[in-house]
């Protein structure tokens, strides 16, 4: 009945949790939800009022589909002031989040016949827009004994004659793990070397907690500025998820071809929001420091509550705001024997809503989203160590 492509993917697994979590929630359930990728902050006020004036404004029309030229210059005035690099206006557009800014990448650059190479723990939506653009999905694994973090070599072994493209997440979801500078001019000299493209998922650049050096954008405009391309968001950093808001930057030819792709698909982002991104690009970026704060103590206490139990193993993550644990050690044959098993009893049982590792390719673990209160978060940990307490006993919890 449906097209072929549609048997080559699956909808977002990320989403299952959200779904179980709104059917329990309309039985009356207390449910915590921690499988959420999204702030639990409101949109900065200087943002919403931005909004509120576009509309007052009538700025409710189309825009030209590549975005407002008053949004692309303030992505790029963004980037030259964190990161010292010179786009310019043709080389961006203006999108409907990240996950339109890396469709589109991934369906200008990629086709039958070439080879992608991407990483695992990964966030699930990279793998199957290579699967859409109908290239080959070549994975590499990141290790949790290296804190999951991406070296070169891993990616430089999978290259082979087909290799057309590699993507990169820094900070990663579900891990947090980061790039280094380093790690990636060798990929980027590699790439320029054999004609590959690079594209970097920067959708968490502003959620990194220590100050390590991380202009992967210097990176790559240095060493690979004909074959890379850029996607990053307001989602995370301004907690604008729901306005919808990304951006490609790139070579002028693959920005003109997102463009084109983008005009027969989607048009251009909605007018309102471009107007309350310019806000948020241009405005005072505290904000995003006062988050980042505030997500650097949940990330250490729930890290140190959940480790307490020394069967759970986790790498203290560099960015982004998940814990990815491992809970391996659970695991048993008599009882729970795999993290998707885990997850949705814990939901069922517990009503505490993670995701399982299955759905980044990382079977063994679950993630778990801290960009919640500090009070749901001691609440969600509570039940889960009831839970697991449970587990011990081989019984289940009492439902609720
Ligand atoms: C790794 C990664 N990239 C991109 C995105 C896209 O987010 P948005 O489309 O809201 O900008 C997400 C969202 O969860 C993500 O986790």
């Amino acid at each position: 009945m449906l097209a072929a492509r549609m048997s080559r993917i699956a909808s977002s697994p990320t989403m299952k949790g959200l779904i179980a979590a709104e059917q329990l929630r309309k039985q009356g359930f207390d449910v915590v939800d921690l499988g959420a990728g999204e702030p639990d902050f409101s949109t900065p006020d200087h943002v919403k009022r931005a909004g509120h004036a576009a509309i007052d404004a009538n700025f409710t029309k189309y825009t030209a589909n590549t975005g407002t030229s008053e949004l692309k210059q303030a992505i790029c005035a963004r980037y030259r002031a964190d990161y010292g690099v010179d786009y310019t206006e043709p080389e961006v557009i203006v999108t409907a989040g990240g996950k339109q800014a890396l469709a589109n990448a991934a369906l200008a650059l990629f086709g039958p016949g070439d080879e992608v190479i991407t990483h695992a723990p990964g966030w699930p939506t990279i793998f199957e827009q290579v699967k859409l653009a109908e290239a080959s999905l070549v994975i590499v694994r990141s290790r949790p004994e290296d804190g999951f973090t991406l070296n070169a070599q891993m990616f430089l072994d999978a290259i082979t004659p087909r290799t057309k493209g590699i993507i990169i997440n820094s900070p990663a979801n579900p891990t947090g793990a980061l790039i280094s500078e380093q790690e990636l001019t060798t990929i980027a000299k590699a790439a320029a070397a054999k004609g590959i493209w690079v594209v970097l998922d920067l959708t968490y650049e502003k959620l990194i907690y220590e100050p390590v050096p991380h202009n992967l954008p210097g990176v790559l405009r240095r060493e690979l500025r004909d074959r890379s391309v850029i996607a990053g968001s307001a989602s995370k950093a301004y907690a604008m998820t729901g306005w919808r808001c990304g951006w490609t930057l790139g070579p002028k030819e693959v920005i003109s071809a997102c463009g084109a792709l983008q005009s027969h698909q989607t048009s251009n982002a909605c007018s309102i929001t471009q107007r309350a991104t310019v806000a948020a690009l241009n405005g005072p970026q505290e904000c995003v420091t006062e988050m980042l704060e505030e997500y650097r103590v949940r990330r250490d206490k729930v890290w140190e509550w959940m480790t307490a139990d020394p069967r759970i193993k986790c790498v203290k993550p560099s960015g982004a705001f998940y814990l990815f644990f491992d809970i391996s050690e659970l695991l048993s044959p008599n009882g729970i024997r795999t993290s998707a098993e885990f997850a949705d009893r814990l939901i069922a049982e517990s009503h505490v809503v993670t995701t399982a590792g299955e759905a980044f390719d990382a079977p063994g673990f679950i993630r778990v989203s801290y960009a919640n209160s500090l009070e749901n978060l001691r609440k969600a940990v509570d039940r889960i160590e009831i839970f697991v307490k449970a587990l011990d006993r081989g019984q289940p919890v009492a439902a609720r």
